[in-house]
């Protein structure tokens, strides 16, 4: 009784050393009495200081997870915690806080991101401003000034007094990551934020992310269809059918020469029970269904076809 008490014990939480921990989130929707399963028991960690893309399928359940995540939208199931905060028993006004300060959001919709009567700088300093601090000179200089930096930051200093009409999408999306870096949150999520622009303009835009990432270390989540984006990232997570399920690690390596190349290997999921979801072509070349064999080696387990007939 006491071992079981003492292992309890130093058994470390799940995703303890992470800022975005989702623990078998599940979320239902209720249409016409039809349900959803949206997220099916969605696993997910993400690292402070981490550059991560999400990849899926339309329909997957990417924007679901996303909204969770901005605490647009509460699980129906499961646990999910982003920089300390339970995102499903806060309440509304640790919501409203935590939607203003801890996480950034920018939509794929430009026109979505920015107030279009202000200028760059001003829909810059606006979330500072809901911040609840009562006015002064002080601080609203405080404001502009950070308001500049960050623009700055990211490149687009020159374009601080332009509203949103007379900015480009690539100038209104980077604008909007400077407005989603505002309060300085720990975590930044992107919804497609280039699903309007051209390849080179998004490139651009990538950019602005990683800038944000490395230089001003925020955690950054983006939502992609882009494969260029996917193969600039350490880590790709691509979720299928309302769970995450395999990713892609890659590493940049310099030889002794200094050249460098990239490795790239792709993983599949191992949930907490245990469970992996196979790749569906390994599945279909060997016509595995239902139930395999499972052999442990040394140092790899060997799954095989059921080749036993007629005892199923
Ligand atoms: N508000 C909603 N009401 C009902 N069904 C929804 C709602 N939002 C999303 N869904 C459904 O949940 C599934 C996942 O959607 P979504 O998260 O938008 O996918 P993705 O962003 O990967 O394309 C889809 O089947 C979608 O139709
Ligand atoms: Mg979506």
């Amino acid at each position: 009784m006491r071992r079981r008490a003492e292992a309890a014990r130093n058994q470390v939480a799940y995703g303890h050393d992470s800022v975005i921990v989702c623990d078998q989130v599940v979320r239902i929707f209720t249409a016409d009495r039809v349900e959803v399963q949206a997220l099916q028991g969605l696993d997910l960690l993400v690292r402070k200081g981490d550059l991560i893309a999400l990849v899926g399928a339309s329909g997957s359940g990417k924007s679901t997870l996303l909204n969770i995540l901005a605490g647009l939208d509460a699980p129906t199931a499961g646990a999910a915690t982003v920089a300390g905060c339970d995102l499903l028993t806060m309440t509304a006004k640790e919501r409203l806080r935590y939607r203003r300060e801890l996480v950034g959001f920018v939509w794929q919709q430009t026109a979505r991101n920015l107030m279009p009567f202000l200028t760059a700088a001003q829909n810059v300093a606006l979330p500072m401003q809901l911040n609840g601090e009562r006015w002064s000179a002080g601080r609203a200089k405080r404001r502009a000034d950070r308001a500049g930096e960050l623009l700055d930051a990211l490149g687009i200093a020159h374009l601080a007094d332009r509203r949103p009409a007379q900015l480009s999408g690539g100038e209104q999306q980077r604008v909007a990551i400077a407005v989603a870096m505002a309060n300085n949150p720990s975590v930044v999520l992107a919804d497609e934020p280039t699903g309007e622009l051209d390849s080179e303009t998004a490139a651009s835009i990538f950019e602005a992310f990683r800038t944000v990432n490395r230089e001003l270390g925020a955690t950054v989540v983006i939502v992609t269809h882009d494969p260029m984006v996917a193969g600039e990232v350490r880590r790709t997570v691509a979720i299928r059918d309302g769970r995450t399920s395999s990713e892609v690690l890659r590493e940049t390596l310099t030889d002794e020469h200094g050249q460098k190349s990239t490795s790239e290997r792709e993983y599949v999921m191992l949930d907490r029970t245990g469970r992996v979801q196979l790749p569906r072509e390994f599945l279909a070349a060997l016509g595995m269904e239902h139930r395999v064999a499972v052999d442990l080696a040394s140092d790899h387990i060997a799954v095989r076809p059921d080749e036993r007939e007629g005892d199923a």
